[in-house]
């Protein structure tokens, strides 16, 4: 433990952060991280109070202190759209913002979306029970959700090779992929080619609106204000972004986690209507979102450490979620656990706006996968995680299926 106490990408660490975070909790549950030049926050009841302190901002988005100039020229167009992310935003923007999101991004929108969910988890299960085994995060964790969300914003059916292919790009830049030198370069050619795509869409759907979320986000309106063809463009973006990545790690880790705990399964099987209760259980177990960045807007004293106007902030929700604190037997996966009060969510103002989006979509994904492959087994012999500390994804998933 003593040679990876301050380094969040250790490979120890991205493989079982939980572990790692069960330590540093019980030594200090508010620690300055040298390394991360900044202050790791592991206990349940701070990363909660953390993701509702308005005076922990944020506005986050900025180029990385050792970038060049020239490196930050290039790369203004790509954060200009990244700063209108909503989840970038503190209020009054973040309030407008968000607002006028839920006029067009209603729970009405998400009902109807339900059939086409079913609609493609079944389809995409014949084409993977051609083949005896796979990689089933490629051939239908990640697809199903680029699927839907392209079906919500109304792109196209052929473009949607595209827009995972932007999706994961932007990917390498957010979530700082730590082992791809060129993620600048590849996240901004993305990020440039999804706004020319999406121009060209917003300005068809202003004169010819259809049935799609592109069409309401146009057209969402709230005493007068409008949002700007810039601000659709982003929203598009983070929808995108934001309903793919971790949507597929949710489906991911959720197989992962009934393959070792095969009682668990068995249990599933018995009553496939404890899956509701399951989707919680995996986002608070192995959820996707693994922490959230913030920086202190102001001087402010939490239990009693001294944090300064600019320091930045780690809420590990891998960690909240595992405090036996808040959670009886926190390191067990029991898909009957109820009530489940997890933060994979976040909470506060900007608790995920896509949430009931991503449980549905979890639900059936995984209900039909398990109905379909009751006796599925996962080859990897050794899994192996995205190295990041924001998001919690496997970079592939080999099954066995039967
Ligand atoms: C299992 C899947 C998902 C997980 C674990 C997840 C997690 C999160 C978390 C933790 C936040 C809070 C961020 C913060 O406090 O800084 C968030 C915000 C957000 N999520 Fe999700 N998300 C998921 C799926 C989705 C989907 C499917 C969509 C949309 C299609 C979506 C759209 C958003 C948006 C727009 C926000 C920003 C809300 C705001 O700032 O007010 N998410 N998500």
């Amino acid at each position: 433990m003593q040679t990876i106490d301050n380094n969040l990408l250790h490979p120890q660490v991205v493989l079982d952060p939980y572990s790692y975070y069960e330590v540093v909790r019980q030594n200090d549950p508010i620690y300055w991280n040298a390394q991360w030049d900044g202050w790791i926050f592991t206990s349940y009841e701070d990363v909660r109070n953390g993701f509702q302190d308005l005076r922990l901002s944020s506005e986050r988005v900025r180029p990385s202190k050792g970038m060049g100039s020239e490196k930050k020229q290039e790369m203004s167009s790509t954060y200009a759209i990244l700063s209108n992310w909503l989840v970038f935003n503190d209020p009054p923007k973040h309030t407008r913002l968000r607002m006028l999101m839920m006029k067009a991004f209603t729970p009405k929108a998400i009902t109807k979306l339900l059939p086409n969910i079913e609609e493609t988890a079944n389809y995409l299960i014949n084409e993977i029970r051609t083949k005896p085994e796979g990689n089933i995060l490629q051939s239908y964790a990640s697809i199903l959700p680029i699927m839907v969300i392209s079906d919500l914003l109304g792109v196209p059916k052929e473009d949607r090779n595209l827009i995972k292919k932007w999706s994961d790009d932007l990917m390498l830049l957010v979530f700082g992929a730590a082992d791809v030198e060129n993620r600048h370069e590849v996240a901004k050619q993305s990020m440039d080619e999804m706004v020319d795509y999406l121009k060209k869409i917003i300005q068809d759907r202003r004169v010819n609106p259809k049935d799609d979320l592109i069409s309401a986000l146009v057209q969402a309106s709230e005493d007068q204000d409008q949002l700007t063809d810039d601000e659709v463009i982003s929203t598009c973006t983070l929808l995108v972004f934001g309903g793919h990545e971790t949507t597929t790690n949710l489906i991911a880790n959720g197989l992962l986690a009934f393959h070792n705990n095969r009682d668990q399964l068995e249990l599933l099987k018995e009553k496939p209507e404890l899956i509701n209760t399951a989707v919680d259980e995996i986002l608070r177990y192995d959820g996707p979102s693994k922490a959230m960045v913030r920086v202190a807007k102001e001087d402010v004293v939490i239990r009693d450490k001294h944090i300064k106007t600019g320091d930045k902030i780690l809420l590990v929700q891998a960690s909240a979620n595992r405090d036996p604190n808040a959670f009886e037997r926190p390191n067990q996966f029991d898909i009957t656990r109820n009530p489940n009060h997890h933060l994979g969510f976040g909470r506060g103002i900007h608790y995920c706006l896509g949430a009931p989006l991503a449980v549905q979509e979890g639900r059936i994904a995984l209900a039909k996968f398990i109905e379909a492959f009751p006796n599925y087994q996962v080859l990897d012999e050794k899994v192996e995680w995205q190295p990041t500390f924001v998001n919690r994804g496997l970079k592939h998933l080999n099954v066995k299926l039967y």
